[in-house]
C-alpha cells in the first residue's frame, strides 16, 4: 500500500517570508527522512516555485504545480509553459482543479491537452474530479464523474496511467465558499467517498484494465484534516489525499503524514 498526500496551497501563502517559513518547519518536522510507502508533495503559486526548489534540496517533499498552460509556447500572455515547471523541478501538476473547472471556466478538451503536454515531458499530472452539490442531489453523479474521466483521458495510454493520479474532490466538501455559496461545507463521509473512490476505480476496469485500476493512486480531497483523515485515509480504495486549508502549517499537515505512516505500520 503507498499513499500520496498532497497540499495544494492555493493563494493562500504568497509571499517569500511565508514560504521560506513554513518550508523550513515542513522540512523539519517530516521532511528529512524518507518514509517507505509514503510520497509528500506541495503545491505552490507558480512564482515561489523557484525558491520552494531551492528550499526543499534535500528534503523528501516534492515540489507540485497548480496548473499549466496547454500549450507548449507562443503568444498567450498570462500562462506558464511546461517547460518553466520541468526547469524547476516540479513533479507533480494539478488538473483540472474544481477552482480552475468553475471559477476560471477550464474545459475537458483544454484538460486533455495538458494531461498529454504533462506526460510528454515527464511531470505527472493531478487530475481532479468532482461533482457539485446540486449535480450530486440530482442524480447526476455518475454522469459528471465519468464525462470528467473521459475527457481528461481521452486517447491515454494504459502505459501512461501509472504516472497520473486521480484526486476525487466533491465540490460540496471543499472548503470554499465561492464554489458552495449557501451550503454547509463538510468532508464527505467514509462512506459517500468509498462510494465515489469505488465508481471511479470502475470506470479505470472497464475503460482500461483490471490491472492498472488496482494500480491507481486515487485521493480524497475536501475538507481534510487532522480530525477525519484517518477514517477517509484507512478504506482502502483511497490511496491519499489532496488537502488545502491544512496543508499551510505543519500542526496540521505533520499530523496527517504521522496517520498515513501509523496505517502504513
Ligand atoms: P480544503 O482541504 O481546504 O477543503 O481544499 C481541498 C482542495 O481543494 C485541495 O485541492
Amino acid at each position: 500500500m503507498k499513499f500520496v498526500l498532497g497540499g495544494n496551497w492555493k493563494l493562500q501563502i504568497n509571499t517569500i517570508e511565508d514560504t521560506i517559513t513554513t518550508l523550513r518547519d515542513m522540512t523539519s518536522k517530516f521532511g528529512t527522512q524518507q518514509i517507505d510507502g509514503v510520497e509528500i508533495f506541495l503545491a505552490l503559486p507558480f512564482t515561489l516555485l523557484s525558491l520552494a526548489k531551492e528550499e526543499l534540496k534535500g528534503s523528501t517533499i516534492q515540489l507540485a504545480a497548480q496548473n499549466v498552460a496547454s500549450t507548449e509556447k507562443g503568444a498567450y500572455t498570462g500562462e506558464v509553459s511546461v517547460e518553466s515547471l520541468v526547469e524547476l523541478d516540479v513533479e507533480y501538476v494539478l488538473v483540472g482543479h474544481s477552482e480552475r473547472r468553475i471559477i476560471f471556466g477550464e474545459k475537458g478538451p483544454e484538460l486533455n491537452k495538458k494531461m498529454k503536454l504533462l506526460l510528454e515531458h515527464n511531470l505527472k499530472p493531478v487530475y481532479c474530479v468532482g461533482e457539485t452539490a446540486q449535480q450530486r442531489q440530482s442524480g447526476l453523479f455518475d454522469e459528471v464523474i465519468s464525462q470528467q474521466l473521459a475527457e481528461g483521458f481521452e486517447g491515454i495510454t494504459e502505459d501512461a496511467l501509472s504516472e497520473i493520479i486521480i484526486a476525487y474532490e466533491p465540490v460540496w466538501a471543499i472548503n470554499n465558499p465561492e464554489l458552495n455559496p449557501g451550503i454547509e461545507i463538510q468532508a464527505a463521509t467514509p462512506e459517500q467517498a468509498i462510494d465515489a473512490h469505488k465508481f471511479i476505480r470502475s470506470w479505470f476496469v472497464t475503460n482500461y484494465s483490471d490491472d492498472a485500476a488496482s494500480r491507481l493512486i486515487i485521493q480524497y480531497g475536501g475538507s481534510m484534516k487532522p480530525s477525519n483523515a484517518e477514517t477517509l485515509l484507512s478504506q482502502s480504495d483511497i490511496n491519499g489525499g489532496l488537502i488545502g486549508g491544512a496543508s499551510l502549517r505543519s500542526e496540521t499537515l505533520g499530523p496527517i503524514v504521522d496517520i498515513a505512516v501509523k496505517l502504513l505500520s
